[in-house]
């Protein structure tokens, strides 16, 4: 299974890599978009295209492997994790950066096998960083090998969270509720505008956790394996196992911050994928 995981993964770093070309075509940004569940969930073109083009391809070559794709999902395709090989595909993470032109966007791309992410590829092409996973063979970044921090502790942590796409009013006071949390008991607080790419920083060691309420699957399934395999962890918020349809996550550089924060954090639970 392992030789078929890496003939699937290398397939799927190709078509990445391709894909990104048209996202960095818009390096100052694009200015056409569309509305979706919220006047801050956005999305564009390229960002259909780009999925387009990855479940093309990949479906070419593996037909009988399953999609979960975000503008998919958006047009009315069921969001359904079986057995099978899944593809978990975000086609522009970051959407919203993308528009403006900061040059956080990322094409996240995770495989599941047994319900499981197996392989996972973050392919930010605007500053030209590929983060990728296979399960077993370590993470990396352009192919140099990336572990997390060795941060234990919430004073000592770097820590990122976002504000999400949602204008519930629930749902921004907690994220107001845990931001202050950060602020007075972590050593700082960034937002990237990304949770992929948020996940590829606690997997390089440039922050040390990073969590969401209300991502989707796949927002995370690569980061999911890029992190585990660069030797963090990937949990639901409140410390028990992630599951990766719940739209809650928590990472982190070390069990012992992610039970921490999961101890301290205020807990939001949004309608499943
Ligand atoms: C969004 C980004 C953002 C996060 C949102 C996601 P999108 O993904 O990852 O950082 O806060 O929850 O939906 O919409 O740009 O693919």
């Amino acid at each position: 299974m392992s030789d078929e995981i890496t003939n699937y993964f290398n397939f799927a770093v190709d078509l990445v890599k391709n894909a990104g070309n048209l996202i960095s075509e818009f390096r100052s940004g694009c200015k056409v978009f569309e509305v979706k569940s919220s006047d801050i969930d956005l999305v564009t073109e390229i960002d259909k295209k780009v999925e387009e083009t990855l479940i093309g391809g990949l479906s070419k070559s593996f037909p009988s492997h399953k999609f979960i794709g975000e503008e998919s999902v958006a047009s009315g395709d069921k969001c359904i994790l079986s057995e099978d090989p899944t593809w978990i595909i975000d086609p522009v993470d970051g959407t919203l950066n993308f528009i403006h032109g900061y040059p956080c966007s990322c094409i996240s791309v995770g495989l599941a096998i047994n319900k499981k992410v197996v392989a996972g590829i973050i392919y930010n092409p605007v500053l030209n960083q590929l983060f990728t996973a296979i399960e077993g063979k370590g993470a990396f970044l352009n192919s140099t090998p990336i572990h997390v921090s060795q941060v234990k502790e919430l004073r000592n942590a770097l820590i990122s969270l976002e504000a999400g796409t949602s204008r519930d009013e629930e749902r921004q006071k907690l994220v107001l509720e845990n931001f202050k949390l950060i602020t007075t008991k972590g050593q700082g607080v960034r937002c990237l505008g990304s949770a992929a790419l948020n996940m590829a920083m606690v997997a390089m060691g440039g922050s040390d956790a990073y969590f969401e309420f209300g991502i989707h699957a796949w927002d995370i399934a690569a980061g999911d394996i890029i992190i585990r395999e660069a030797g963090g962890v990937c949990i639901d918020p409140a410390g028990e196992p992630l599951d990766l349809l719940s739209r809650r996550v928590l990472c982190a550089s070390t069990p012992e911050l992610a039970q921490e924060l999961a101890k301290s954090l205020k807990q939001f639970y949004p309608e499943r994928d």
